[in-house]
């Protein structure tokens, strides 16, 4: 212990997708004197928000038709109305200011013929609603915010550096303890302040649009250091991903004007979202292709799976090339498919889970000095099902709120000691527990198990059996011999780093199935054939899953918040 390096600074931010340096920014401006540290997994720019594609969502055009109260109306009945309602409503209120934010920090927005910025159509939006930079807006944001970092002295990156758990003492942050992957080395970083903004868990699915770094180390950290995971049950399915590697095909696709067909060359969404069609919400159009799959009405991809196709021959190859030239590449690269020639084959895909770190309003975790933002938080702004555009908007907005709280909370605050007991228990947990560990059983098996089951029974449509015989699954690749590393390296040890992401994938797994379980309703994403029917008199409030040692999640929920509307059947 006594030669572990320890790195001081003001505020951690720990990840670096577009909440982190949204983050970052915010908390740097509060004060040039407070040192804002960035630790990232990965170097800033492959960050998974780089691959955000379509929009992102904000009211800009309130003299054309739009306004800001459809925009809150929309997030809440796309969400089923589980969102919190005043946490929709400052989404909603704060993005009009972000766009120009980001526009005046060097955004190459998208724009109209008059030279205002565009905005596309999205699905569930009542309004054009998601600004958009050609079809790479992740990439282009990001760009801009680590920009604007360069700006300020105060931001320090380190890049490639793995966070493998809290220090807290008294329920207070202290830091974090982290592995330099380029070196091996061990270090503590220390802080008053926290934020957490380490994505979502989306690669606990095999068919997945997320970055292979997209596990959920960040989670897993807060729910083994006792804070709750809410709402996990709730994962999104992206209707668009393509065959084979999940690749996402941007809604922006259906934005601007593609269709999805059956086998029979039929527009099927005509059947289930007369009103909506192709931009109805995400959940409704996934659970549409699925039936269309079981009534026999889909697609074979060579790979044997089934699929639908999305149609976008009937736009200009012109439009196509302005517009969507990034989904036309990897069409190309990814599927040997031109979309200017041909319909291209696509399945529902993992793409966003709305649960996460439970936080409030201002994404405050149950931990002093601790925040949350962007895809790791559960601020309830999505409630059961997100509407496509609205993620990068969360991201920005608390972003920016929680960087400032955290860095005016960090003024005058020092870690005078850290709680050396957790520091030792983690050493013990990671090299004898894990990196010396023993096991026959091969940890690369145990992940590809791990998804390939969550694919098959937790998927668009569950079920009481499927999410049992999941669980057990995961309960018994938990307990198998799995748990060592082959490469003894220090340096960059990607396998040991491989062994880390499997044991926080398996334990925010089981969470996800025993709230899937629990939720005995359909509501949004989460769709139960046993109980096909939202069920407001049990359900309507939010899952909370605490971690309890080797036993399974303690259960718990807590109420929704309403503001301004009373739930409603849902019709699109
Ligand atoms: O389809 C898309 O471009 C995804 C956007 C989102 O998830 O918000």
């Amino acid at each position: 212990m006594a030669d572990i390096t320890t790195i001081a600074h003001d505020v951690l931010i720990i990840g670096s997708g577009l909440a982190g340096l949204r983050a970052a920014i915010s908390a740097a401006a509060v004060d040039k004197k407070l040192t804002i540290a960035v630790i990232s997994k990965v170097q800033v720019m492959r960050s998974h928000s780089v691959s955000a594609e379509g929009g992102t969502a904000a009211v800009l055009y309130e003299e054309e038709g739009d306004n800001q109260e459809a925009h809150i109306y929309d997030t809440i009945k796309g969400s089923d109305f589980l969102a919190d309602q005043d946490v929709a409503e400052l989404l909603v209120k704060s993005m009009p200011y972000e766009i120009y934010q980001l526009d005046h920090w060097g955004m190459p927005w998208s724009r109209r013929k008059d030279g205002r910025i565009a905005q596309r159509k999205f699905g569930g939006y009542s309004f054009p609603r998601a600004t958009f930079a050609q079809d790479k807006v992740g990439f282009y944001e990001m760009q801009t915010l680590y920009d604007t970092c360069q700006k300020y002295d105060n931001i320090h990156f380190y890049n490639e550096w793995f966070c493998t758990s809290m220090l807290h003492e008294n329920n207070t942050f202290q830091g974090v303890t982290a592995i330099e992957m380029k070196t091996g080395n061990f270090v503590i970083f220390k802080a008053p302040a926290g934020i957490i903004c380490a994505g979502g868990a989306g690669r606990i699915y095999s068919f997945s649009t997320y970055a292979f770094s997209s596990t959920p180390d960040g989670l897993d950290m807060a729910y083994r250091a006792g804070l709750a995971l809410k709402d996990m049950e709730f994962v999104q399915f992206h209707p668009t991903g393509i065959l084979p590697s999940g690749i996402l095909i941007t809604e922006g696709a259906r934005g601007e004007g593609g269709y999805l067909i059956n086998s029979k060359g039929e527009r099927f969404m005509q059947k289930y979202a007369p009103g909506k069609l192709e931009l109805a919400p995400r959940d409704v159009v996934s659970r549409s292709m699925i039936r269309e799959i079981q009534e026999g009405s889909g697609f074979k991809h060579e790979t044997g799976v089934d699929c639908l196709k999305l149609d976008l021959t009937h736009l200009r190859a012109e439009r196509i090339k302005e517009a969507l030239a990034g989904i036309r590449e990897i069409g190309i690269k990814f599927s040997g498919t031109d979309i200017i020639n041909e319909p291209i084959e696509v399945r529902p895909v993992c793409h966003y889970m709305m649960g996460g770190i439970h936080t409030n309003i201002d994404g405050a975790t149950e931990m002093a000095g601790l925040w949350a933002a962007g895809e790791a938080a559960c601020n309830s702004t999505h409630g059961a099902n997100r509407l496509g555009a609205n993620s990068t908007s969360e991201c920005i907005v608390w972003g920016k709120i929680t960087g400032e709280l955290a860095a005016r909370y960090a003024t005058g605050k020092k870690v005078d000691s850290i709680n050396r007991k957790q520091v030792l228990e983690e050493e013990k947990r990671i090299y004898d527990g894990l990196f010396r560990g023993r096991g026959a059983v091969n940890p690369y098996e145990v992940r590809k198990q791990l998804t390939d089951t969550m694919d098959e029974k937790a998927y668009v449509f569950r079920n009481e059996q499927e999410l049992i015989g999941a669980l057990e699954k995961v309960r018994e690749l938990k307990a198998a011999m799995w748990k060592h590393v082959e490469d003894k390296a220090k340096e960059y040890n990607t396998n040991f780093i491989n062994v880390m992401e499997t044991d926080s994938m398996l334990r925010t797994a089981e969470v996800l199935l025993v709230g899937a379980l629990n939720r005995q309703e359909s509501r949004g994403a989460h769709a139960r054939t046993d109980y096909p029917y939202r069920d407001d008199a049990n359900f309507l409030k939010h899952t909370l899953a605490y971690f309890t040692g080797n036993g399974g999640p303690k259960m718990t929920w807590c109420p929704v918040a309403f503001t301004r509307y009373a739930p409603v059947e849902r019709k699109y």
